[in-house]
C-alpha cells in the first residue's frame, strides 16, 4: 500500500495531552512532558468525570487509564526482566514517559527503546526531551505512521537503522486503536506481526477495549462519544468479547495471545454503596484489558 495520510490521525494527537497529563499527575512522567493543554483538558472535564464516577460506582477515566498504563508497564517489565525482550518499539508514544522510564531503568541490561509517532508529535517529543536533558543513548524517537506499509514512515523503515534483528523485540500500542475502523486496526496488527517475525522473539502488547466491558457503563459511553467528537472521527470498541480479538490476531498470524485484566478497583464511601446497589459487587466491572500476542517462533 502506498503512503496514506489519514485525516483522522492528525486530530487524534491532542488526546495525547490529556493522557500525558494523567501520567504526570500520578507520578509516572516528567515535568517536561506535562503540557498546559493537558492540564486544561483534564481539569475542565474533571467535574463530569467525578459525577460519572459516582453514577457508575467508582469507575473513573483516570483510574481506568492508570490501570491500562500500569498493566502495560508490568507486562513489558516481565518480558524485559525474563530476558525475552531487549528492544521495545512503541507506536504512538505521544507524551507518555514510558520510553524515558524504561530506557533509564534498563540501560545497564542493554534495553533499546524506540518510540514512533506522527512527524509533528515525534518532533515535539524529541525537542522536549532534549530541552529537558532527558535524552538517553538507548532511547530514540522516530517519525512513524502506523497506517502505512511502505516508505520512510512505515514501521519497518522508520526503525530499520536502530533495531537489531538478533534481539527479542516487543511492539506496543496504547490508546491508538479505538480511533480507527476495524480493517485499519487489523492492517496495523498484520504489519506488527510481519515486523516482529524478523526477530528471534516477537511480542505485541496493547490495550483492548471491549463493547461487552462497557455495557451499562454510561460514563464509558459518554467518554467514547466525547473522544469521537474531539478527534473528529468515530471512536469505537471493535470487539464484543475477548475471544473475537484473540481470533482476529491468530488469523493475522500471531501464534499465541493472552489477555490480561488488572485487579478490580475497590471504591470507598458513596461510590462503594452505588456499586453494591448497581452491580451487586463492591466495585464496578473491569473495563481494562491488555493483549500480549506472540509471533510464531
Ligand atoms: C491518545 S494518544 C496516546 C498517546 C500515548 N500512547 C499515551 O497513552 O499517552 C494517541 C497518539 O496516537 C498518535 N497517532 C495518531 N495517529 C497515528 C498514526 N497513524 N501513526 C502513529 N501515531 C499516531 C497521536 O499523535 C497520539 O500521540
Amino acid at each position: 500500500m502506498a503512503e496514506r495520510t489519514d485525516s483522522n490521525s492528525g486530530r487524534i494527537s491532542p488526546t495525547a495531552h490529556y493522557t500525558g497529563y494523567v501520567w504526570y499527575r500520578n507520578g509516572l512522567s516528567r515535568d517536561a512532558l506535562a503540557t498546559r493543554r493537558g492540564f486544561v483538558m483534564f481539569h475542565s472535564l474533571e467535574p463530569f468525570m467525578r459525577l460519572g464516577s459516582v453514577l457508575t460506582g467508582g469507575l473513573t477515566l483516570e483510574g481506568a487509564l492508570l490501570q491500562r498504563h500500569q498493566l502495560i508497564d508490568a507486562t513489558l517489565q516481565r518480558l524485559v526482566e525474563h530476558g525475552k525482550v531487549r528492544q521495545i518499539v512503541e507506536i504512538a508514544g505521544g507524551l507518555s514517559a514510558r520510553g524515558v522510564r524504561f530506557a533509564e531503568r534498563y540501560r545497564q541490561q542493554g534495553l533499546v527503546y524506540v518510540e514512533g509517532d506522527l512527524p509533528e508529535m515525534a518532533e515535539r517529543k524529541r525537542a522536549t526531551l532534549a530541552a529537558a536533558g532527558l535524552v538517553a543513548p538507548n532511547h530514540q524517537i522516530v517519525p512513524l505512521n502506523a497506517l502505512v506499509d511502505d516508505g520512510a514512515l512505515s514501521l519497518m523503515q522508520a526503525t530499520r537503522d536502530i533495531v537489531d534483528p538478533e534481539q527479542g523485540t516487543a511492539v506496543v500500542t496504547e490508546g491508538l486503536l479505538p480511533y480507527f475502523e476495524l480493517p485499519a486496526v487489523e492492517a496495523i496488527w498484520g504489519r506488527v506481526d510481519r515486523f516482529l517475525r524478523g526477530f528471534p522473539h516477537g511480542v505485541y502488547v496493547s490495550d483492548l477495549n471491549l463493547r461487552s466491558a462497557a455495557d451499562g457503563l454510561s460514563a464509558v459511553e459518554s467518554f467514547r462519544r466525547f473522544l469521537s467528537w474531539y478527534s473528529g472521527g468515530t471512536v469505537q470498541w471493535h470487539f464484543e468479547e475477548e475471544s473475537e480479538a484473540v481470533a482476529s490476531l491468530r488469523r493475522l498470524g500471531f501464534a499465541s495471545v493472552r489477555v490480561h485484566t488488572p485487579p478490580a478497583p475497590r471504591p470507598r464511601g458513596a461510590a462503594a454503596l452505588v456499586s453494591r446497589l448497581k452491580w451487586g459487587r463492591p466495585g464496578p466491572p473491569d473495563v481494562v484489558r491488555v493483549l500480549e500476542a506472540e509471533t510464531a517462533a
